[in-house]
C-alpha cells in the first residue's frame, strides 16, 4: 500500500496548474445517461473517483473512454442495464448520481444506498424524497433504493432541507426529462450545481434561476449529447493556497476561478496570507506569522466544508486560540487527532474545533482518514520539523492528480512510497 514520506520544514515557491474539478465532472458523467449518443466531457480530472464513475457507467452499458482529460461517453447501448451494483457504490457514494437520470431515461433505476462514511452518517432521504416529489414510486429493497416510474415523470415541487448538493443535483436531472413542470427550492448555489445545470440547458434543457436558491425545469422530451469543459476544481486551488498559509512561502495557480474562491480566500487572507491575482495567475504569499481565525462551514457562498480540514493545518500554527464550526457535517473531525499527533493542540467538542495555536509542529507517523483529512495531514507534514509518514494515501488520490509531484515541483520534500 503506497505511503507518504515528507520531510520538513519546507516553504513553497513556484506555479501550479489547477486541475478539473472532481465534484464537477462526476455529475455531469451521470447526466450523460439523460442524453441518446456521444456525450464529450474536457478537462476531466485523472483520479480513482472519475475512474471508479467511468467504470459505472461501464456496468450501465455506456461506451466510455477518458484520455488525457477527454471523456467520451456513448449511451447508445443503455437501457438494459439499470442497477448501481453494492461491488462499486460501497467505493464510492456518489454513485448515487445515476438514480435520477436513470430513472428519468428508462423509468426505473436500482441503486445501492450508499452507507456512511468516516466521519459519520451520509443519508440520501433527499434524494429519495425529491423524486417522490417529481412523481416517481421510490422505495428501499434489500439494500438498495429502487426508483420507478409509468411513462415520464409528472414532475412536481419540492424543498431541500437542508441544503444538499447532490440532492440537488440528482433531482435537477430528473427533472430535465419530466413532462411538467418541476419548483425545487433551497437549492445548492455550489459552482458544480451551476456547471452541470449549465450543460443540461447546452443540451436543450430548461433551467430557470441557477445559481441562486430557487430552480424552475420546464421539462423537455429529450436532450442532445452534452459537450462541457469541466470547471476548474475550487477545493483543489483552495488546498494548494492553504499549503502556502501552513508552510510558507509564494505560490503562482494557473487555470483557477477567482469568483469561485471567494469564501475560501477570506479566511486565507484573515490567517495572513496576502493573495492577489495577476493576469491568468492567483498569486499567494505568506511571510508574517499566522494568525488565529473563527470559521463556519457554509453551504456556497458560504466557507466550504471541503477546506475545513486544511484551514485546521493551518490554525495549528497560528498565535492565539482558532475556532472552526463545520455546520454541514458536525463530525467531520477525524483529521483533529492526526494534528495532534504531529503536537497540534486541538479540542473538539459539538461540532466546533478550539485550536491553541503551537510554534511548531513535529513530524510523526499519521492515518488519513478521507480525502480532505489526507490534504490537512500532508499541508502539515511539509510544515512539521523533522520526518513525517501519512498513510492510507488512496484517500487522497481520490481527489488529487498527482499531488505528491506537485507539490515537490514546489520545492516540498515528499515522496510516495510502497510497502
Ligand atoms: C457533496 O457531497 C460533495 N461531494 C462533498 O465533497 C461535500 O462535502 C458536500 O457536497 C458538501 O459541500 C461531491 O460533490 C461528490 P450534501 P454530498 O448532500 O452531495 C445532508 C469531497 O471532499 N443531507 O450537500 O453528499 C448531509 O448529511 C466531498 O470532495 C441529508 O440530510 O453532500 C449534510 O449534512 C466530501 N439528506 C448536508 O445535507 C440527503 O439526502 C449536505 O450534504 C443528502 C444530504
Amino acid at each position: 500500500m503506497d505511503y507518504f514520506l515528507i520531510d520538513g520544514p519546507t516553504p513553497l515557491h513556484g506555479e501550479v496548474r489547477v486541475a478539473g474539478a472532481k465534484n464537477a465532472a462526476l455529475p455531469l458523467m451521470a447526466a450523460a445517461l439523460l442524453a441518446r449518443g456521444e456525450s464529450v466531457l474536457t478537462n476531466v480530472p485523472e483520479l480513482r473517483d472519475t475512474r471508479f464513475f467511468l467504470e459505472l457507467l461501464r456496468e450501465l452499458g455506456v461506451g466510455g473512454s477518458l484520455e488525457a482529460g477527454t471523456l467520451r461517453l456513448d449511451t447508445s447501448g443503455t437501457g438494459e442495464a439499470l442497477e448501481a451494483p453494492y461491488d462499486i457504490v460501497r467505493k464510492m457514494r456518489a454513485s448515487i448520481y445515476v438514480l435520477g437520470p436513470l430513472l428519468a431515461a428508462h423509468g426505473e433505476a436500482r441503486v445501492s444506498k450508499p452507507g456512511g462514511c468516516a466521519w459519520g452518517p451520509r443519508p440520501v432521504d433527499l434524494h429519495q424524497a425529491g423524486l417522490t416529489a417529481l412523481g416517481a414510486e421510490v422505495a428501499e429493497e434489500h439494500g438498495y433504493i429502487v426508483a420507478r416510474c409509468r411513462g415520464r415523470l409528472p414532475g412536481g415541487r419540492f424543498r431541500f432541507e437542508p441544503v444538499s448538493v447532490g440532492a440537488t443535483c440528482n433531482v435537477l436531472m430528473a427533472a430535465v426529462l419530466a413532462r411538467g413542470e418541476s419548483l425545487l427550492e433551497n437549492c445548492a448555489r455550489e459552482p458544480e450545481v451551476v456547471q452541470l445545470g449549465e450543460a443540461l440547458i447546452a443540451a436543450g434543457a430548461r433551467i430557470e434561476g441557477l445559481g441562486t436558491r430557487a430552480l424552475r425545469i420546464q421539462g423537455v422530451d429529450e436532450l442532445r449529447p452534452l459537450r462541457a469543459a469541466v470547471i476548474p476544481d475550487r477545493i483543489e486551488a483552495g488546498t494548494f493556497l492553504a499549503a502556502v498559509a501552513v508552510a510558507g512561502g509564494r505560490v503562482s495557480l494557473a487555470g483557477c476561478r477567482g469568483d469561485h474562491l471567494e469564501p475560501i480566500l477570506g479566511v486565507l487572507r484573515d490567517l495572513g496570507t496576502e493573495i492577489h491575482a495577476e493576469g491568468e495567475l492567483l498569486i499567494a504569499e505568506r511571510r508574517g506569522p499566522l494568525q488565529p481565525i473563527k470559521v463556519e462551514t457554509r453551504p456556497f457562498p458560504g466557507f466550504p466544508t471541503d477546506m475545513q480540514a486544511q484551514i485546521m493545518a493551518a490554525a495549528a500554527l497560528a498565535g492565539g486560540i482558532s475556532r472552526i464550526t463545520d455546520t454541514i457535517y458536525p463530525d467531520r473531525f477525524t483529521h483533529a487527532a492526526e494534528l495532534e499527533r504531529l503536537g497540534a493542540s486541538i479540542e473538539v467538542k459539538n461540532g466546533t474545533a478550539t485550536i491553541i495555536g503551537v510554534d511548531a509542529l513535529q513530524g510523526a507517523p499519521v492515518m488519513a482518514t478521507d480525502l480532505r483529512a489526507s490534504a490537512a495531514l500532508v499541508l502539515a507534514g511539509i510544515a512539521a520539523q523533522g520526518r513525517t509518514e501519512v498513510r492510507r494515501v488512496y484517500h487522497i488520490d481520490r481527489g488529487y492528480e498527482r499531488i505528491e509531484e506537485r507539490l515537490a515541483a514546489l520545492g516540498a520534500r515528499i515522496r510516495r512510497c510502497r510497502d
